[in-house]
């Protein structure tokens, strides 16, 4: 095994790079979407396929991103030169980087809108009584969304601001920079889910909440909730996109690969269940409808705000300023994780300091995040393959580049890579014996692959029937 390089850093211990990994998986995707979908899909019958999917599906992914990153360390599109040089496969690497461009740039939107309502909590404005559209004083958090979302300047000032944290942080390097933040961020982040849901479990009527996360509704599966299912848990756990490979490419030769996945995929599906446990029981409670979409956060969580906290300021306060701190620190350590596959493959690629590799994924995420929230206003018509930019670069990534990427990456470690590097990776070198080594091969070269290809497959049809 190649040892580490030292001027390219690394993670300075176990706890780091578990945290870091988690970091990156639990994010929007966790506490936004999860709980959306699975208000969609009938509660644990949703959960129940999902959770197939991670461990079946999405975790040989994660795992085969490690092997190949921490055998190249090297960026996206290094590792994949360096492992395959001069054949196509490094279209995998340079779908991931690109993907990783286009994912922050939506995601900044996302988080910038989490930003700001973060401060209007922490300024008291969301914990009950009323908001503010266009001067008005209202309590029609829907109306205050749309108006919010719909600006052209404010969205965009928070974007800037959430991408120059996330830029701060990379800028600093592995160990000072990544390392450091998520071993700050993620216990202060699992210490408020833990806090939320005691919270949330006390509210009155919070059963019913309970027992549609826990009743399996198999009548609200459809094949349109499988699929969702599949790119829900490749997007919660980062895989596709070279992320992890850009990550293990700074992890050390005693990392151990499938207990550290291991450790990701259960914080993470730990975190998104809990998130289903501090949004169904208190939506519950005041009995609105739990499969509200996207605006569950921005707009039916303030309302529960309103109407369970009228009463009581003091608890709405706390509760709501929680919650979107928690949200908040989420996209953090996920947005940090993209912007670090674009920062290193310039500063490797191109020779540029860390520092100016960092400020040019920012400006150029900065241009394309803008491009994103003005499709939500001025540039509502403004659409290419019929999608505005918010949608096109979403569907983008989560419905074609993470899957493909995670076909492509599980058929190079499976088939193509040399099965001595693979079996090394996994054993550290025959240091560690892994006991289920053949039924992880067995997942990597069959069942994910062929997984994902029906999945996609059935993505792409659609698609083609659309033109
Ligand atoms: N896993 C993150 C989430 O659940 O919000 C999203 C994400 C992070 C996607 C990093 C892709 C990525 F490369």
């Amino acid at each position: 095994m190649q040892s580490g390089n030292a001027a390219r850093g690394s993670f300075g211990s176990q706890l780091g790079v578990i945290l870091a990994s988690a970091g990156s998986a639990v994010g929007l995707g966790n506490i936004w979407r999860f709980p959306t979908e699975v208000g969609k899909g009938g509660g644990a019958a949703f959960i129940l396929i999902y959770l197939g999917f991670i461990f079946l599906i999405a975790m040989p992914v994660m795992i085969s991103e490690f092997i190949i990153g921490r055998s190249a360390r090297s960026n996206a599109i290094g590792a994949f030169q360096k492992l395959a040089p001069g054949k196509l496969w490094v279209a995998a690497g340079i779908m991931g980087v690109l993907g990783g461009f286009l994912v922050l740039s939506f995601y900044s939107v996302v988080a910038g809108w989490t930003l700001h309502y973060t401060i209007q909590s922490a300024l008291g404005q969301l914990q009950g009584l009323q908001t503010t559209v266009n001067g008005q004083q209202t309590t029609d958090f829907a109306a205050a969304f749309n108006a919010f979302v719909s600006d052209p300047w404010q969205p965009i000032l928070y974007i800037a601001v959430f991408l120059l944290l996330t830029h701060l942080v990379v800028a600093r390097g592995i160990r000072h920079g990544i390392e450091r933040y998520s071993k700050l961020m993620m216990p202060m982040l699992l210490a408020i889910i833990v806090l939320l849901v005691c919270f949330s479990l006390m509210m009155p009527g919070a059963s019913e909440g309970i027992r549609f996360l826990l009743k399996p509704d198999l009548s609200r599966v459809t094949p349109e909730v499988i699929l969702g299912a599949m790119g829900q848990a490749f997007f919660s756990l980062s895989v596709g996109l070279g992320c992890l490979v850009t990550y293990a490419s700074y992890f050390n030769n005693e990392t151990r690969l499938v207990s550290s996945a291991m450790n990701v995929c259960i914080i993470d599906t730990m975190v998104a269940v809990l998130s289903g446990f501090i949004i169904f029981p208190t939506v519950f409670s005041v009995g609105i409808a739990p499969d509200a979409g996207p605006g569950l956060v921005f707009i039916t969580l303030p309302n529960v705000f309103l109407l369970t906290f009228g009463e009581m300021p003091v608890a709405g306060y706390i509760f709501s300023l929680l919650f979107y701190v928690l949200l908040l620190l989420a996209a953090l350590t996920s947005s940090i994780s993209m912007h670090e596959i674009c920062t290193a493959f310039i500063s490797e690629h191109f020779s540029h300091s860390r520092k100016r590799a960092a400020a040019i994924v920012t400006i150029v995420c900065l241009v394309l995040g803008s491009f994103c929230s003005l499709s939500f206003g001025p540039w509502q018509e403004v659409t290419i393959f019929g999608r505005g930019f918010f949608d096109l670069f979403d569907y983008t990534v989560t419905k074609f580049l993470m899957p493909l990427g995670g076909l492509l990456i599980t058929v190079f470690v499976g088939w193509w890579l040399d099965r001595k590097l693979v079996e090394g990776q996994l054993t550290n070198d025959g240091s560690i014996s892994i006991r289920a080594m053949k039924p992880l091969l067995f997942l990597i070269r069959w069942v994910a692959p062929i997984g994902i290809l029906v999945i996609f497959l059935n993505e792409l049809f659609p698609l083609f029937m659309m033109n």
